[in-house]
């Protein structure tokens, strides 16, 4: 049996808004599965080999629930337009790159490198249409240790010149994919219409007809900005909001993560929450696209799942401690926005959407409960000065609004050790 045990200050987010703390505490797992966070070292594992990590913070890792892939190259620049007009300039060039293979490979080993060095140990990721490269980043992830979802992207209209797929194509080139990511143990399909500019209604119902034959997640983009909101309304004069163009193809299910949500007004939040949608907010794209502030108070307050992506390379950092920030900035510029009515997001509640959230939308449960996987990082803050004594929960603050290269020392995916610092 393999067993770990891990001690220092763990920290882990058991519920919205709370943060279980345990000082000198330990965290357990047996073959890769939690076994508990004791304060003291139970018995059965007296004799078993500590990592020791001092004062160190022992964080969840979190989970990245919107990124595209194919646009890590371009993380950083090209922020000065607005959605519709970034796509076709920035994003799509970028994605038609994808097609070759070798570049595929090479962009994508960097980015599961990197994802592993920056805590993130669980993804929900949009590929580019290519059916090769989608599998290499498959195979890249996996290697690298990262969990989660990957699709292949759907877009049969609206494309760029190198970037476009026939109806046809988009269609046998899924099934294809779909036979050939069987053996992946960690990385799973999930079905990816880009947004509803980019599926034609063919494609729309075939791939919610595959989702309910084939019980698959199905991730897009919802309500992002003002002109693609208007832009779908023209495309489907026969739905009244930006939500029925998906439930209408059997798109908006338990299993959906819908990216942004910005602009969805009390309807649509409802239909969001009676169906179990996810709402995937990413703060950080939304500034630099200027997309817009999104009411993620509100949709909590609701009752509708909320987790949190990057959406890199609308949101220049790989990083969820930077996605997490932003996050609570972004609440703060709605409070400002809504007259000090909103209160905005607590340290401890956008920390659980940024770990926790991803994690039961995976199936498990908050926080470092037993029988969880464990995905776990050691954040070690001892070259940060302090003012005075600080709290587990004041450490934790300043690791997420302050950038430290360096501070992770070893993240564990799935029980597997995936990263450690030189
Ligand atoms: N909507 C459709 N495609 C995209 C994309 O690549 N990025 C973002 N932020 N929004 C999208
Ligand atoms: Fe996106």
């Amino acid at each position: 049996m393999a067993l770990t045990v891990l001690k220092g200050t763990v920290v882990s987010a058991s519920a919205p808004g709370r943060l279980d703390v345990t000082e000198k505490g330990y965290l357990a797992a047996e073959n890769g599965r939690i076994t508990g966070v004791f304060s003291t070292l139970p018995e059965q594992y007296a004799g078993a080999a500590v990592e020791d990590w001092g004062d160190a913070l022992i964080l969840q890792a979190p989970a990245d629930m919107h990124l595209h892939a194919p646009q890590y190259p371009m993380a950083g620049i090209g922020m000065d337009l607005p959605l519709l007009d970034w796509l076709n300039t920035y994003a799509f060039p970028t994605e038609a790159d994808m097609a070759d293979p070798d570049y595929a490979r090479a962009t994508y080993r960097q980015l599961a490198r990197d994802l592993a060095a920056t805590g993130t140990t669980r993804v929900c990721a949009f590929s580019s249409l290519h059916r090769e490269a989608t599998l290499i980043l498959m195979e890249e992830l996996e290697r690298a240790g990262i969990a989660g979802c990957v699709g292949k992207v759907n877009m049969d209209r609206n494309g760029g010149p190198n970037l476009q797929e026939t109806t046809e194509d988009s269609m046998a080139q899924t099934l294809q994919w779909l036979e050939e990511c069987q053996s992946f143990r960690h990385v799973r399909p999930i079905l990816t219409p880009r947004f509803t500019p980019s599926c034609t209604d063919a494609l729309m119902a075939f791939l919610g007809k595959l989702a309910a034959e084939r019980d698959l997640p199905v991730q897009s983009h919802l309500s992002e900005n003002t002109s693609e909101v208007a832009w779908v309304a023209e495309l489907h004069p026969d739905c009244k909001q930006y939500w029925e163009t998906y439930a209408k193809y059997g798109l908006w299910t338990d299993r959906t993560l819908m990216a942004h949500c910005v602009w969805c007004d009390s309807r649509e939040r409802q239909a969001m929450r009676e169906a179990g949608v996810t709402a995937v907010h990413c703060g950080d794209s939304n500034q630099n696209l200027c997309s817009g502030v999104a009411p993620v108070r509100t949709l909590l307050d609701e009752g509708v799942k909320v987790a949190l992506g990057t959406d890199v390379a609308g949101g220049a950092s790989l990083s969820m401690f930077d996605a997490t920030a932003a996050a609570l900035r972004a609440s703060k510029a709605r409070r400002i926005l809504d007259g000090w009515e909103t209160p905005c997001l607590t340290v401890a509640e956008a920390w659980y959407l940024a770990t926790s959230a991803g994690a039961v939308w995976f199936g498990d449960r908050p926080g470092f409960a037993p029988g969880n996987a464990l995905h776990a990082l050691v954040l070690d803050d001892s070259q940060l000065l302090r003012p005075h004594p600080l709290t587990a929960e004041e450490r934790l603050e300043r690791c997420l609004y302050r950038r430290q290269s360096g501070a992770i020392r070893a993240v564990w995916s799935g029980g597997r050790r995936i990263f450690s610092a030189r």
